[in-house]
């Protein structure tokens, strides 16, 4: 969702401000602004800029109204209350106190209308202001700014992390989160604050989380963490291993084609350090010491949302197949509202990449009160979601920048193929000659999907072909249904291109009726037990004019016949056939998203992290 900074140091704070900025963009882009003391607070008190659009029209303006001084915040935004405008974008300011927010106040309208009452005049539509004038309320009746901002937090309702000034006192930033991320980052004489660890890693990769219901004191040399309640919180700082050169494009033309490219040495980072191939066997040290635990376990409930959502669809079909575990797979959104019945010998895995997302953790937070163990799959470390969980598997796949997810749902997949064959073989289902051949294929994957990565040119032709079509069908069975679903969401989230994705054997009882000349559907067809049934399916699409894109590990003359374009891939075992499929789907998406001059990177309406419901 929104992106947030703070600096107090000895540098410029505008340029640190702008530059974490640009590295947080990903999270919101439809407005920004900053909050400096100017002059370090002596003269001119605390100077506000802000701007409507992308990072480069706030660049542009303190270019033109610049603001000295080394005590500041900067904030990009997703609108969730007050459209994108100047009044609604952050920093807000209520009298000594500027605001800066992410989140949702869910008890706004209640606030807002007591201040209100009070006599106090609102500038914007959103829930934010509320936040400043709630603190500068309890300045004028003689609080400190500290005491202040406690007697606030204790009011707000939902999700938030804020950072907040105030004119009185310019040696210290406060910041506060309830449900969305905090992270500070330490440095010599001069301290951060982020939304997240990718606009600080340039300075420091010293970071302290927040936890919920926690506040800092930030001032040059010191942070002091306290909770809501005013009890000191004591918390050694952790080091962050991700460089600045991992979370930049590094020649290519966009974050998304660079995380394409990346997933080979991404996957590789998955397996780095659990695979035993001498065992025939999956080493998962977070695993071991709950061996009790999981041998117990007899049903999973996959939760997530978007992309790892279609990986947990994937993960049901590993899970069950290689561990013969029953799996139910639910929409964090969804799940978090049933009344689910699960209980004994069930546990729960919340699958994210950023480990922030609301409906993930609420689901999360669900399944705990069941009194399910809480296991997690996630990409980035330490992030809300492992924080909750009992049990941690993490990808290791790197910053993802993009807000479109790929390499961690290919990362995502290795790890649920590692769970299963970790649990598989540990539940007597997997003999150590299946172990010997799952892992083996696991091996020599990345290899094969840098192969097609190598081949990049014929998909980019296709691209062209298509890309000007309204509407695409994406075609998969079993375990590549939900990598028809993922090829869709991809398709549609950068191009903007309509597209769905149906299970081949299903696409008689409705969607058939869509397909004629102008629609390209896009077909799984790997040579598993069901190829001849979705050969079939093909068919039936080729009768009624469509336009076959066929992704296959086998071409025939048979195929070329049918399909108006054949893209081969290599071959591997079932289980594993989907994350090669994937690739040649990214790539159709990015290449299509760039053919219609989309902002492939920040696709419109969308936020990388979705941290509210
Ligand atoms: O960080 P998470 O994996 O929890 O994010 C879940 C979804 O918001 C995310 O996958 C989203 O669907 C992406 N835009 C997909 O490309």
């Amino acid at each position: 969702m929104c992106g947030i900074i703070g600096y107090i140091g000895h540098r410029e704070a505008a340029p640190v401000l702008l530059k974490g900025l640009q590295r947080l963009e990903y999270r919101g882009y439809d407005s920004a602004g900053v909050a400096i003391f100017a002059n370090g607070g002596s003269r001119d008190g605390i100077l506000v800029r802000r701007s409507v659009g992308k990072l480069t029209n706030l660049d542009r303006l303190l270019q033109d109204q610049p603001v000295h001084g080394s005590i500041g915040m900067g904030h990009t935004r997703w609108a969730t209350h007050g459209r994108p405008s100047e009044e609604n974008a952050h920093p807000h300011r209520a009298g000594k106190i500027v605001v800066i927010h992410n989140g949702i106040i869910e008890n706004y309208l209640d606030l807002r209308h007591k201040l209100q009452a009070k006599g106090r005049t609102f500038n914007s539509e959103t829930d934010t202001e509320v936040i400043s004038h709630l603190i500068d309320d309890y300045i004028q009746q003689g609080l400190s700014f500290t005491l202040a901002t406690r007697a606030a937090l204790k009011q707000l309702e939902g999700a938030f992390s804020i950072v907040v000034l105030c004119e009185d006192e310019p040696g210290k930033i406060l910041t506060a989160k309830n449900a969305t991320p905090i992270v500070i980052g330490l440095g010599e004489h001069e301290n951060f604050v982020a939304s997240d660890v990718p606009a600080l890693l340039e300075y420091t990769r010293k970071v302290t989380f927040l936890e919920d219901g926690e506040m800092a004191e930030v001032t040059r040399e010191y942070v002091t963490l306290s909770d809501f309640q005013g009890q000191p919180i004591e918390r050694e700082p952790r080091t962050i291993e991700w460089d600045t050169v991992t979370a930049q494009k590094s020649g290519y033309k966009h974050f998304l084609l660079k995380e394409i490219h990346e997933q080979p040495q991404a996957i590789i980072d998955t397996m780095r350090g659990r695979i035993l191939p001498e065992e025939s066997d999956v080493s998962l040290g977070e695993f071991d010491e709950h061996s009790e635990l999981l041998n117990s376990i007899q049903r999973i409930a996959l939760v997530a949302c978007g992309t790892a959502w279609h990986a947990c669809l994937a993960g049901k079909f590993y899970l069950e197949e290689l561990a013969r575990i029953p799996v139910e797979v639910d929409y964090g959104s969804e799940f978090r509202y049933r009344n689910s019945p699960l209980e004994r010998h069930a546990a729960i895995l919340a699958v994210s990449q950023s480990g922030e997302t609301a409906d993930t953790l609420a689901a999360l937070e669900g399944g705990k009160s069941l009194g399910l163990p809480a296991l997690a799959i996630c990409n980035v470390v330490d992030a809300s979601i492992p924080r909750r969980s009992d049990i941690v598997l993490y990808t290791h796949a790197g910053p993802e920048i993009s807000v479109a997810s790929t390499k961690a749902f290919t990362t995502q997949l290795t790890a649920l193929y590692l769970l299963s064959v970790y649990l598989g073989r540990r539940r007597g289902v997997l003999d150590e000659g299946r172990g010997r051949q799952l892992i083996d294929d696991l091996i020599n994957l990345p290899a094969q999907v840098q192969e097609i990565l190598t081949k990049t040119k014929h998909i980019e032709k296709i691209a062209k072909k298509y890309g000007h079509a309204k509407d695409f069908l994406y075609l998969g069975r079993g375990v590549n249904y939900p990598i028809a679903l993922e090829g869709a969401l991809k398709l549609k989230e950068i191009s903007y291109i309509h597209a769905e994705g149906y299970p081949a054997g299903e696409m008689k009882h409705g969607p058939i009726a869509l397909i004629d000349e102008e629609m390209p559907v896009v077909v799984l067809l790997p040579k598993d037990p069901v190829y001849a049934k979705t050969l079939s399916n093909m068919k039936e699409v080729e009768a009624r004019g469509g336009r076959i894109i066929a992704i296959t590990d086998a071409p025939s003359p048979e195929l070329e016949d049918i399909a108006w374009e054949v893209i081969q891939v290599p071959t591997t075992n079932h289980l594993l056939m989907p994350i090669l499929l994937t690739i040649p789907l990214q790539l159709l998406a990015y290449y299509s998203a760039v053919y219609r001059d989309t902002d492939v990177d920040q696709p419109r309406n969308l936020a990388k992290s979705v941290t509210v419901e």
